[in-house]
């Protein structure tokens, strides 16, 4: 293949790839968004393998091989609850095969010597704060937030470590530098991740999925590969508006989930009141007598529905309400569940029609016209604590105004608190009805009486 012909074909990935971002945006267009990145990244292979660049073909297609069947294998196998950590484990090895590229170039001569640096130092850091974020998100270690004194000290000391060993190595070429480097930048991406708690984790996945693009750029300027460095800046600049997207919902600064804390045991003042309060407690007859006579319904999705996979029941149940003349629509925080888009995808699953789905700033105002809001596993998103409790570790997170509507219906298991470990006070409020039990449970019991008459 000529090198015109390689460079046209990168290009043409390249525009894929950016087609296929602009697709994932939205849930209408994923499907076609995701295609084209498949496309995009097919091209791009083919492109490489055929290139001269490529000398021991064999290798290379053995690697592939094993490596696609593991992705595959790994890709049916695992559960939507499971995604989170399985894209923690995908960036991790993004980011050790920058640690193991910058490591072949330096060790066999390569000149490249900063930009080899920086996608050893970020890709590092990727991988070792990956394997933690995949162990918590995997329940390996304390999901909560690991702190210790003195800690933020020795990140410092750790971050300026790696930019005096990089400035050494880049100043006299020591091969023994280029390992300490290595090793520092792996044992700070470790204690980075430490003492972030399991509520911020999505945000910790996406800026570690912005630095394995970062580490990508860097390898790439080592390599002299085009598109290692133009599909590297995609996944490191949209790893980083995702990133300030997922931490303006939750009204946090990327700042303050990077130093960490949160998520570690805090008292939080809601909960010392709510031993005396005595919640409601419901049966699905009632709530589908209470639901089929209402005007309208906002049913709430959370992570609950997802582990019940109690998606399709529910559409069952909004369909045999809307037959009743009900309006019914659904509300989506922009974190309810443990991905970005998770209850959107699950809903989708189930054919929930799209105009049905709003979010968070498009439907709060209408819980106060609801008659039912209908919380199915979510508990989080909903809790007022985060509007009214300066101490609360969630405080100036948004959430979905569910108490502005005439009835509130949990259905949960307990009263158990959700990811945060937050107890939620609305549990106990006059207008709230728990329904405790599975959500497919209590969901088809309802559908039951709704379908009973
Ligand atoms: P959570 O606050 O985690 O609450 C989920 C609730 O579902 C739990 O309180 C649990 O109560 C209930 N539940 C579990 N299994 C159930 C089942 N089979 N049937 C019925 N209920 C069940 O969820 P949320 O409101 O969706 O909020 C998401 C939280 O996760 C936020 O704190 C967010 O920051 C965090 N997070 C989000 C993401 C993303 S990007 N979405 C990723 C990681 C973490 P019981 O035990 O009483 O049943």
């Amino acid at each position: 293949m000529t090198n015109a012909f390689l460079s046209l074909s990168y290009l043409l990935a390249s525009i894929l790839f950016v087609f296929s971002i602009r697709g994932l945006a939205s849930p209408e267009t994923a499907r076609r968004g995701n295609v084209l990145g498949m496309i995009g990244m097919g091209i791009a292979i083919l492109a490489t393998l055929l290139s001269p660049a490529v000398e021991e073909i064999w290798w290379v297609l053995g690697a592939i091989a094993l490596g696609g069947i593991i992705g595959v294998y790994s890709a049916l196998k695992v559960k939507m609850t499971s995604l989170p950590q399985m894209i923690a484990a995908f960036n991790g090895l993004g980011g050790l095969s920058a640690v193991f590229i910058s490591l072949a170039e330096i060790i066999s001569g390569g000149q490249t010597w900063i930009e080899s640096s920086l996608g050893l130092l970020i890709g590092a850091i990727a991988f070792s704060g990956s394997a933690i974020a995949f162990a918590k998100l995997q329940g390996l270690i304390k999901a909560k937030a690991i702190v210790f004194t003195g800690q933020q000290l020795l990140n410092l000391l750790l971050g300026l470590g790696t930019i005096g060993l990089t400035i050494a190595f880049c100043l006299t070429g020591d091969v023994k530098l280029f390992y300490a480097l290595t090793a520092v930048s792996i044992l700070l991406g470790f204690l980075l991740v430490l003492p972030i708690g399991g509520a911020d984790m999505p945000v910790v996945i996406s800026v570690l999925n912005a630095y394995s693009g970062w580490a990508a750029v860097g390898i790439g300027f080592s390599l002299h590969n085009v598109l290692l460095i133009i599909v590297g800046a995609i996944v490191g600049a949209s790893g980083a508006i995702l990133s300030y997207i997922m931490t303006k919902a939750m009204n946090r600064s990327l700042m303050s989930v990077m130093l960490g804390g949160f998520g570690a045991e805090t008292k939080t003042s809601g909960n010392s009141n709510d031993e005396d309060k005595i919640a409601k407690s419901g049966n699905p007859t009632d709530a589908a007598f209470i639901m089929e006579n209402a005007n309208k319904v906002i049913i709430v999705p959370g992570y609950g529905m997802a582990v019940a996979q109690a998606q399709h029941i529910l559409k069952e149940m909004a369909d045999d309400l809307m037959k009743d003349g009900v309006e019914v629509k659904f509300a989506i925080h922009p974190v309810a569940g443990r991905m970005p888009g998770h209850m959107n995808v699950l809903l989708a699953e189930a054919n929930v029609p799209y105009e049905q789905v709003f979010e968070l700033e498009e439907i709060n105002r209408e819980f106060a016209t609801a008659d039912v809001a209908y919380v199915i596993g979510a508990n989080d998103v909903t809790n007022p604590l985060a509007k009214n409790d300066p101490d609360s570790p969630i405080y100036g997170m948004p959430v979905l105004d569910v108490e502005k509507a005439k009835t509130v219906f949990f259905v949960k298991r307990s009263l158990n608190s959700g990811y945060s470990g937050v107890d939620n006070p609305l549990f106990y409020a006059d207008n709230t009805i728990m329904l405790y039990g599975d959500a497919k449970k209590i969901t088809e019991e309802i559908v039951g009486a709704l379908e009973q008459k």
